[in-house]
């Protein structure tokens, strides 16, 4: 029987973005939704691997499958590493990126390009149904542009500069961004693991 894999999400464009990075394992890949697992879990690690890990053993207790959970968000230096795990809750879940970036090029207003160096940071855990853990974590340096730009992405990406391709990670096509991209390196790294552990 071929092995099954749950990855921790009810969003499906990051399952549509998994399932093309995990195309060649031979596993069976399920979202929350399609496994039957409904979960409220209190993300309230310090880091992205403990929130990975929190997520992936909560729901590793539901199932005998191979459980896969990730926790990411923006790292700015001037901001001493905020909203970092805070991301998604950074002003509150329900205020719009709009007002967060521009809350955040307002933080930043005046400071200069050296000093608005930040990152996008994925940490993915694997709960193996012989209760071991494994982590992989995949970053993407950038600054903090002076504007939003572009129209791609989600969340922080209008505001995330990559100075080496003159352009924000919401003007990247999405194959571009899966291949740069903080999820797309720590998936990359999280498969090889997997690949060992499969056989
Ligand atoms: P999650 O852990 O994947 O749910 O991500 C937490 C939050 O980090 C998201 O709600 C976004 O605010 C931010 N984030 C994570 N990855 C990205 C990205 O690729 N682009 C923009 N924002 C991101």
């Amino acid at each position: 029987m071929r092995q099954k894999i749950v990855f921790a999400t009810e969003n499906e464009g990051k399952m549509r973005e998994i399932r093309l990075i995990l195309k060649d394992l031979d596993v069976e890949l399920l979202s929350l939704r399609e496994a039957g697992i409904q979960a409220d879990i209190v993300e309230d690690g310090k880091t992205f691997e403990e929130n990975a890990a929190i997520k992936a053993r909560e729901i590793a207790r539901l199932t005998d499958a191979i459980v896969l959970a990730d926790d990411s968000g923006l790292e700015v230096d001037f901001l001493g590493g905020e909203p970092g795990v805070h991301s998604a809750r950074y002003m509150g879940y329900d205020t719009s990126y709009c007002i967060k970036n521009q809350h955040i090029l307002d933080l930043l207003k005046d400071v200069p390009k050296k000093q608005r160096t930040a990152r996008f940071v994925c940490a993915i855990a694997a709960a193996l149904p012989d209760k071991t853990l494994l982590t992989s974590r995949g970053t993407i340096e950038g600054i903090i542009g002076y504007e939003e730009r572009g129209e791609g992405g989600f969340g922080y990406d209008p505001i995330f500069f990559l100075p080496e391709y003159g352009c924000s990670t919401a003007e990247l096509s999405m194959e571009k961004k899966n291949e740069l991209s903080h999820r797309g390196k720590a998936l990359r790294s999280m498969k090889e693991k997997l690949e060992e552990y499969i056989g």
